[in-house]
């Protein structure tokens, strides 16, 4: 079986140990897992970590310059990031557009950072509805074609990001099928993962559908309990 990516998403928070033990929690597993931090904790990640592959949650746009506040990719590809967060919904509400969020990903691509990349349909609706939003949003953002591997799109319906709702294992499965196939004719080949209130008590039933290659993970990443509980180490 194909091993699933965890990615755990802090936002602006730390988690209920301390960082040294965090990571070392998160190393234990022998799937994928992925950390994405806020910037300040970065040196910490990259001097603790072994094996595991962290990141962060935003990038600049802009390779450098005078950009008061933003990091760019070359900086967290110094600070050890493999990974980084675009367009979560947490910042498209605060205006970030698609231009910007598919010049993020062709810088993070220049520094070989591997983009995870959310969509998702804002209010609950019927799975033929929120297809055609989650196209339209693909469509928007011109991601670069031919990449094989290098892109992760986490499917994350807005509603359920922190509600404790989820949607039924059809809608999630058929809508990492359809993210798959559609984004096939443009040459890329992606891994798809569900986000939005997965936790420690419902990951046995979300682990079955076939298809989700993972989940992004933002509460239940800060509960060491509930992160051991997820990646099955005791
Ligand atoms: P949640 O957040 O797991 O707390 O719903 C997921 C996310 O925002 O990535």
């Amino acid at each position: 079986m194909a091993k699933k990516i965890f990615a755990f998403n802090l936002k602006m928070n730390k988690p209920d140990i301390n960082i040294p033990e965090y990571i070392k929690t998160l190393e234990q597993s022998s799937d994928i897992v992925y950390a994405c931090v806020p910037y300040v904790y970065l040196n910490e990640f990259q001097n603790n970590s072994t094996c595991l592959k962290f990141g962060a949650q935003n990038v600049s746009e802009f390779k450098n310059g005078s950009h008061t506040g933003e990091i760019s990719a070359k900086m967290l590809s110094e600070f050890g990031a493999k990974i980084c967060i675009v367009g979560h919904s947490e910042r498209r509400k605060n205006g970030e557009t698609s231009y910007e969020i598919t010049e993020k990903i062709n810088r993070l691509l220049e520094n070989k950072i591997t983009p995870i990349i959310c969509v998702g349909e804002e209010k609950e609706m019927n799975f033929k509805k929120a297809i055609k939003v989650v196209k339209k949003l693909l469509d928007e953002l011109n991601l670069p074609k031919k990449q094989k591997d290098k892109l992760i799109i986490a499917y994350e319906p807005i509603w359920a990001i922190g509600t404790g709702k989820v949607p039924s294992l059809e809608h999630i499965k058929n809508m990492c099928k359809f993210i798959k196939e559609y984004l096939k004719n443009f040459n890329l080949s992606v891994k798809v993962l569900y986000g939005g209130s997965y936790n420690e008590n419902n990951a046995p039933e979300l682990n079955t559908i076939k298809g989700v290659d993972g989940f992004l993970i933002g509460g239940a990443s800060l509960k060491i309990l509930a992160v051991k509980q997820i990646l099955n180490l005791n």
